[in-house]
């Protein structure tokens, strides 16, 4: 639990614009900014960011909120993560409350590991750089592989050197602990001796996607058969392998723009493409892809392309990635290199604008790749070529979206020269397998309700007077402070200003209307408390109210899309804006919230008729036929107040 206070400074710290621009490139429109939405795909930009009333909303995908909520839809973080995230950015102390004293100790040595990496790298990049050994060895071994300074400080390379446990001493001298640099990696304990495990190598630190050092690689110099040619960090509370790849720090923006993501191998590889422009390009390290690896790019991108070796090792990973990456509904391309080429070799052997070509020449859709691939092994065997069939079947089958399937069965019968019910028989068979469905469980989104349009909730789960209880929130929202109408005191003759939330407040609480929608019931609440005390809270309390369930709402309800939704625009020449209309726009709300109420309340009554009548108890039948009477000259007398507007 993070205590209210530290909430409020987060959000108040948390300046939508800055927040949205780390991930999403902006440019200023009016009073706003506007970008393409990081949520959709999209050419044209519809996403817009308001500073003055410090939220985001899509306009294409609907998407709307607070900066607390960017961060967690943008992010996939919970509401606490989405926070602790904004309070480091900000620099901002999270208190919380109710922490375990094991959690507390997890998350010091976290940071104490984290602390120590980032200090590793420092040493590293220091020897690198300004060492004579540093220099004439590692910057010599990167110059001579031509990698440019710019590149080597891009990605914070370093050197460890020689001496088989100078980090380490120079660590322990610095003050940092043993457990730690043992805990880490970076230290190796052997009986009564401690030792680096990199002396000798050149660095490559591993970022978080924030940019903090988790890890390292250390490449070998010398071509020496005894040791590996990399060593890596190995896995402690702060390094999963499995869960990071390589580069994605330097290349998440990027990733963005480009909304592709390129797959290779190794270090290297990465820093190469970098070299000659190509800045989207994370690499899974060696290690083969995983779903948690995939699904990180995700957040980026929905689109892979794999850049692998051109040889038999490289095609047999890339193909492992491809099922992999088409599981989690993402597209994915390969791109093969000429044999024995990886992309650090092949992009130092032709030009710059030579390489992209032939990536972009390149690019094989992965049905084109699988087919051409094995239909070159199968070499027109009838049975060799079903056995492709199948295999090209079933990665189509692990693709959760059906239209997505129908488009490659569609590219396959093509390809392969099959019949399309064939395929999309074997596809629906191979779906329909149980040890499929329990190996993918990860749930396609047609198994999942219509995507979800954050601001247009789905109409089946709300009530009929949802949308009346939303009007009346956004009124209070916008204009609560406002004046309404000024009558005169009967006790002392005195004027009176009624502002549209005394109005409100009254208007309801006096016919002890409450609101169905528990977002807005909270919202009313809080008003209501408000009003007693004579104050007006601004619509920012509610947009940066730490419930964010509240934000959202709030954030939908004060963005323009409801600005101009209503009737007021006039036939005239000039437009009658929304708060010249305020005499007549409240009131009418507030019968509209009445008359949907009764007739809610109308529909219980028949409900409950039915089942009197069901039962033949008669009195019960009367006394309901009454009161279902009363309501009814009670919805005569508002539709009359509402004139000839129209009642739903
Ligand atoms: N790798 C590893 N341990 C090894 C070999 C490789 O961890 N013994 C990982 C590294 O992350 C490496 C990647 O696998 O970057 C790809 O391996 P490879 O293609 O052999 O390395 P390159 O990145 O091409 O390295 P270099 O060009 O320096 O030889
Ligand atoms: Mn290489």
């Amino acid at each position: 639990m993070i205590d209210r206070q530290t909430i409020e400074r987060i959000l108040d710290a948390a300046q939508i614009v800055d927040v949205v621009q780390e991930f999403v490139p902006l440019k200023k429109r009016g009073v706003n900014y506007l970008g393409l939405c990081p949520f959709h795909n999209e050419k044209t930009p519809s996403f817009t960011v308001s500073p003055s009333k410090e939220i985001f909303k899509c306009f294409g995908c609907g998407k709307v909120g607070n900066s607390v909520n960017f961060i967690m839809e943008h992010e996939h973080l919970t509401y606490p993560e989405a926070l602790k995230y904004l309070a480091r950015k900000y620099h901002i102390e999270v208190v919380e409350k109710e922490r375990s004293p094991e959690e507390i100790e997890k998350q010091n040595e976290r940071e104490s590991l984290l602390v120590v990496t980032a200090y590793a790298a420092r040493q590293f990049t220091e020897n690198l750089l300004h060492s004579d050994e540093g220099i004439n060895i590692g910057l010599a071994y990167f110059r001579e592989r031509g990698f440019r300074q710019e590149t080597v400080k891009k990605f914070e390379l370093g050197y460890s050197f020689e001496q088989r446990d100078a980090f380490t001493k120079k660590a322990l001298e610095d003050g940092y602990k043993e457990d730690f640099l043992v805990k880490t990696g970076l230290s190796i304990r052997h009986e009564e001796r401690i030792f680096d495990r990199f002396s000798g190598r050149v660095m490559f630190p591993i970022h978080s996607l924030s940019g903090q050092v988790l890890g390292f690689g250390g490449r070998i110099l010398k071509s020496d058969a005894r040791t590996a040619k990399y060593l890596n960090s190995p896995e402690s509370e702060i390094y999963h392998k499995s869960k990071i790849v390589y580069g994605i720090f330097q290349a998440r923006r990027a990733i963005m723009q480009e909304d592709k993501c390129f797959l290779v191998e190794g270090y290297t590889d990465v820093m190469s493409l970098h070299e000659v422009g190509i800045e989207n390009v994370v690499a899974s390290s060696g290690t083969s892809l995983t779903q948690e690896q995939v699904r990180l790019i995700k957040r980026f991108t929905p689109n892979i392309t794999i850049l692998y070796d051109g040889d038999a090792a490289g095609i047999k990973a890339s193909l492992r990635g491809i099922d992999l990456v088409l599981e989690e509904g993402m597209n994915v391309k390969i791109v093969l290199l000429p044999d024995g080429e990886d992309p650090d070799s092949y992009s130092k052997k032709v030009s710059n604008s030579d390489f992209t070509k032939y990536i972009k020449d390149h690019e094989t859709d992965f049905i084109r790749f699988k087919t051409q691939l094995l239909l070159a092994e199968s070499n027109n065997d009838p049975v060799l070529k079903a056995n492709l069939i199948r295999d090209v079947v079933r990665s189509i089958a692990v693709i959760p979206e059906t239209i997505i399937r129908t488009v490659y069965i569609k590219e396959c019968s093509m390809v392969l020269e099959v019949a399309e019910p064939v395929l999309y028989n074997e596809v629906n068979k191979l779906r329909q397998q149980k040890s499929f469905q329990e190996r993918n469980k990860y749930p396609g989104p047609e198994d999942l309700p219509v995507p979800p349009v954050q601001s247009v909730k789905p109409v089946q789960f709300k009530t009929v007077t949802y949308y009346s209880e939303k009007e009346i929130i956004r009124l209070l929202l916008k204009y609560s402070s406002r004046e309404l109408e000024r009558i005169l005191r009967k006790e002392d003759g005195k004027e009176e200003i009624i502002t549209v939330l005394d109005y409100i407040v009254k208007e309801i609480t006096t016919d002890e209307l409450s609101f169905d929608d528990p977002v807005c019931a909270r919202i009313f609440a809080d008003f209501r408390f408000y009003s007693d005390q004579g104050l007006f809270p601004g619509d920012k309390h509610f947009v940066k109210h730490e419930d964010p369930d509240i934000s959202r709402l709030s954030a939908d309800l004060l963005s323009d899309s409801h600005e101009l939704s209503r009737i007021w625009k006039d036939k005239q020449t000039f437009v009658e804006t929304e708060e010249m209309k305020l005499k007549d726009i409240v009131p009418d709300a507030v019968l509209k919230f009445k008359s949907d109420k009764i007739i809610a309340a109308r529909k219980e009554i028949m409900t409950l008729l039915e089942e009197a009548a069901k039962e033949g108890d008669n009195d019960k039948i009367l006394s309901l036929q009454k009161r279902y009477n009363t309501l009814s000259s009670a919805l005569g007398i508002i539709s009359k107040q509402l004139g000839n507007r129209i009642l739903l």
